[in-house]
């Protein structure tokens, strides 16, 4: 075995490997190069999801021919003015984009310099350069990429559809463009033009609404709150989704450190301790973060494609995430819950944890919902005689015609769930039991049953279904489509029939008999969301998610007015179904309290 230095070519198609993974990766290295030339208004063209042509053009400061002759050339860049690579501001920085592109694709290079006199073009075919000479061209850059991964045929074959893969550019210019609202941005897929955004006036703030509103739609910039903070010189900037606008995935949460779009687990790990109290954890906010932060803090050159950053005070990044947005969520306003009402939780949380189950299986865990701290009453003098009247003695009961008193319900408390006795807050169903009381999650609960019904059919043979009078249009965009239309066996085994109805939209015909409704809209358009989240390499699993989503939207709401009748249904039902202690998101359905933790709650033991 000889040790021999690889041909320049070689390297850059090991680069390449890296730095341009898939069409949409080249894009990336080409719109953040015009960015970094200072142009103002940039368009990408594509045919064939990028892999027959990528185009790029810009008008920002153009090259000189020698200039463009060293720019494809390895470790060529005008970006490290002082060789240092902590003081990085532009989004390029290693001078490996371009020969790397150039090494596996045919890639012809036209620029015109400010104050050049003509335009100039050289070509590059898989390493190979060429000059062709001057040529007609305004002031700025145009990089037309031909027949990408020609040069690599492996890397061909992991290409997917030419669908797919555009959605993954309009991906990439979307997360570019809302980080520069400032710049115009156009992309047009074959003919069809899939973003025209025109720079936004105003001052930073004004026109980063506006170009969030553009890009991820009017609602999710009329439902966000604007976040704005700094912490020594750390600053954090942009907008958090309400609670209420969740998604099925994390797809729509963007975030940005020194303008430079970024995917970390860090960031995204610090957003989930920000919403923890107010989402269920498999329900994902929409946010769209800009953290500034001084280079030499920052490194950004950990990744291949740039597209992760390690902060060197990665604590004070997550605690300027969670402070900011839980304080902008809180609206301002003191955090609600007195010291009493803590320390009453956490004596509660302590007797839900040890309390003894029934039936074997315990279905209490702690108490996950801090809102529950609500419910505790302040003054610790109050007789444990029931829950149903000391939140009738403490509180005012929402819903007084469906409390009963212990002599006017025939229900024997010698259920292992007891009599149902109240509803608070039109979510918890306040039982009696021989010794404690249970406090019921009425939607968790009742998703479970309708999970488990709905599994059973589905393993019997088909979900009982219905036609749908007027089937339902539903708009997903092409690659959620596509996402939901791979899974239609499954989706068919649990009764929902689709099928693609023209550009990006889906048909519903039959639907399952329990789901009302927008709930239909509403379940088809989660699911397609997860598929394409997922991937394929999750297939297997799909049966479970359609069943899940089918419970999840076909079970009562929080919020929902239940009869005691209804309330007992759900009880007994509940003793009867396997695994209902705990919704199929994991969460507990129910909470138990013993006799004795209450005492021990009120210092009566
Ligand atoms: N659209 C453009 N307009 C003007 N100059 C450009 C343009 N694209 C590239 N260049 C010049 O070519 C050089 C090489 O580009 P390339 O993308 O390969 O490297 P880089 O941007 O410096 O670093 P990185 O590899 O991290 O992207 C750049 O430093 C820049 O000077
Ligand atoms: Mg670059």
């Amino acid at each position: 075995m000889t040790i021999r230095r690889l041909p320049e070519t070689l390297v850059n198609r090991i680069a390449a490997g890296e730095v341009v993974e898939r069409p949409a990766a080249a894009v990336k290295e080409l719109v953040e190069n015009a960015i970094d030339a200072g142009a103002t208004r940039i368009e990408v063209r594509l045919r064939n999801g990028g892999q027959s042509l990528i185009l790029v053009d810009d008008d920002g400061c153009g090259m000189r021919p020698d200039e463009m002759e060293l720019a494809v050339e390895r470790h060529a860049t005008s970006k490290l003015p002082e060789d240092r690579l902590d003081r990085i501001a532009t989004l390029g920085f290693r001078g490996e984009a371009l020969p790397s592109i150039g090494s596996v694709s045919r890639m012809t290079i036209t620029s015109r310099p400010r104050d050049g006199d003509g335009g100039w073009t050289i070509v590059v075919e898989g390493g190979d350069k060429r000059i062709v000479g001057p040529a007609a061209r305004t002031q700025g850059t145009r990089i037309e990429v031909r027949d990408l991964f020609y040069a690599t045929p492996a890397r061909l074959k992991f290409m997917k559809t030419p669908r797919t893969e555009t959605q993954a550019v309009r991906d990439t210019v979307e997360r570019l463009a809302l980080a520069r609202p400032d710049l115009g941005f156009v992309l047009v897929d074959e003919e069809r033009t899939l973003l025209a955004l025109t720079p936004e006036p105003g001052d930073e703030a004004m026109a980063r609404r506006a170009r969030l509103g553009a890009i991820l739609g009017e609602d999710v910039a009329a439902n966000s709150l604007a976040i704005g903070e700094t912490r020594d010189d750390l600053l954090i900037a942009g907008y958090a989704g309400l609670p209420t606008l969740n998604r099925a995935t994390s797809r729509e949460q963007y975030f940005f450190v020194n303008g430079r779009p970024v995917k970390d687990r860090q960031l995204s790990g610090a957003l989930r301790g920000a919403y923890m109290d107010v989402l269920a954890h498999d329900r994902h906010p929409v946010v769209a973060l800009f953290i500034e932060a001084p280079p030499g803090m920052v490194d950004v050159n950990v990744h291949p494609a740039k597209t992760e950053v390690r902060f060197r005070d990665a604590q004070a990044v997550r605690g300027l995430i969670v402070g900011s947005i839980k304080r902008a969520l809180e609206g301002g306003a003191q955090r609600a819950s007195s010291s009493v009402a803590t320390a009453t939780l956490d004596r509660l949380r302590a007797a839900a944890a040890n309390a003894g189950g029934w039936g074997g299986s315990r279905g209490a865990g702690p108490i996950s919902h801090a809102a529950a701290a609500r419910y505790l009453p302040e003054r610790p003098s109050l007789a444990a005689r029931g829950f149903a009247e000391i939140a009738q003695a403490a509180f005012s009961i929402v819903d007084a015609p469906s409390a009963r008193s212990e002599a006017a319900d025939p229900t024997p408390v010698t259920h292992p769930l007891g009599a149902a006795r109240a509803q608070l807050h039109e979510t918890y169903v306040v039982a009696q039991t021989q010794d404690g009381i249970v406090i019921v999650d009425q939607h968790a609960a009742h998703e479970r049953l309708v999970y488990e019904k709905v599994k059973q059919q589905a393993a019997e043979g088909g979900v009982a279904r219905q036609i749908l009078l007027v089937p339902e249009v539903i708009e997903l965009g092409p690659a959620r489509v596509d996402a939901l239309i791979d899974a239609t066996e499954a989706l068919a085994e649990c009764g929902i029939v689709v099928e693609p109805f023209g550009e990006g939209a889906v048909l519903v015909r039959e639907a399952p008999a329990m789901l009302k409704g927008k709930a239909v809209v509403d379940m088809v358009r989660d699911l397609s969301e997860e598929f394409l989240a997922d991937g394929a390499a999750v297939v297997g699993r799909r049966l479970d998610q359609v069943c899940s989503s089918i419970a999840c939207h076909g079970s009562v709401r929080a919020g929902r007015r239940l009869t005691v009748e209804e309330m007992n249904a759900l009880l007994r039902e509940m003793e009867a179904t396997p695994l209902s202690g705990q919704c199929n998101h994991g969460r507990p359905t129910y909470v138990e309290l013993k006799l004795g933790d209450i005492e021990r709650l009120f210092g009566r033991r």
